[in-house]
């Protein structure tokens, strides 16, 4: 092998699975590489939409700071405070309804959604997470939807990230699976409820999204 073949093997393309799907549960699946083709058009629109509503850290009924700063767009959007979790229509840092969701990111959620099972997806939320190395989400269930017959649609941009799928209960252990730029994530049907989270990023900056990891959830909220 020449040195350049070998130098190939590590370029960061090298460093992702190849495309393909991967099933991680009876109705959940991980699209490897799946959103790579739709970056020209999703990430302009990610940008207007970030514009509009930046991101921001916001506290859990707990009192913790969440390590991941969060926004939404869509017809509502996900907050917590001490007052609890909720969906709301009004960006509640603004008093201003959420940025519409863009078409691109809808089309993208709607066919991953139908690839893994799930048709007629109908996604009215989109919560947008950005972790810098260090950052993490802990277990827990989407529950704060209406109606759990739709899938949960996760894009995960930017660096690496160990997702954690277990159960339905929280004592359950997780599998990890890693997710890489491009990767898309679906859980539904027996899946919907099942416990996840994301370990600690860590260091590193990917070439196209800098030193950041940044995750879309799509969800039929209302
Ligand atoms: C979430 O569960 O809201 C985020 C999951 C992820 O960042 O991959
Ligand atoms: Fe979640």
């Amino acid at each position: 092998m020449d040195t350049h073949s070998t130098a190939d093997l590590f370029n960061d393309d090298a460093l992702q699975q190849p495309a393909g799907r991967e099933q991680i549960g009876e109705q959940s699946y991980v699209f490897r590489g799946y959103a790579l083709p739709w970056l020209e058009r999703l990430l302009p629109e990610l940008r207007a939409v970030l514009t509009q509503s930046p991101f921001r850290h916001m506290v859990t009924p707990g009192g913790f700071t969440m390590s991941a700063a969060l926004s939404s767009c869509g017809e509502l959007g996900w907050t917590t405070s001490r007052q609890g979790y909720r969906y709301s229509p009004i960006d509640p840092e603004r008093q201003l309804p959420w940025p519409k969701l863009p078409d691109g990111l809808r089309e993208l959620a709607i066919t991953a959604a139908a690839a893994a099972g799930f048709d007629g997806f109908a996604p009215d939320a989109c919560l947008i997470n950005r972790y810098v190395p260090g950052a993490r989400m802990s277990l827990h269930q989407d529950k704060n939807e209406r109606d759990f017959s739709a899938p949960v649609v996760s894009v995960s941009l930017g660096l690496p990230a160990v997702f954690l799928f277990g159960g339905h209960q929280r004592s359950d252990k997780p599998r990890k699976i890693s997710l890489f730029h491009g990767d898309v994530a679906v859980w539904g049907g027996v899946d919907r409820l099942r416990f996840h989270g994301v370990l600690p990023i860590k260091e590193g900056v990917h070439p196209r999204m800098g030193p950041q990891r940044i995750n879309l959830t799509f969800r039929a909220a209302g």
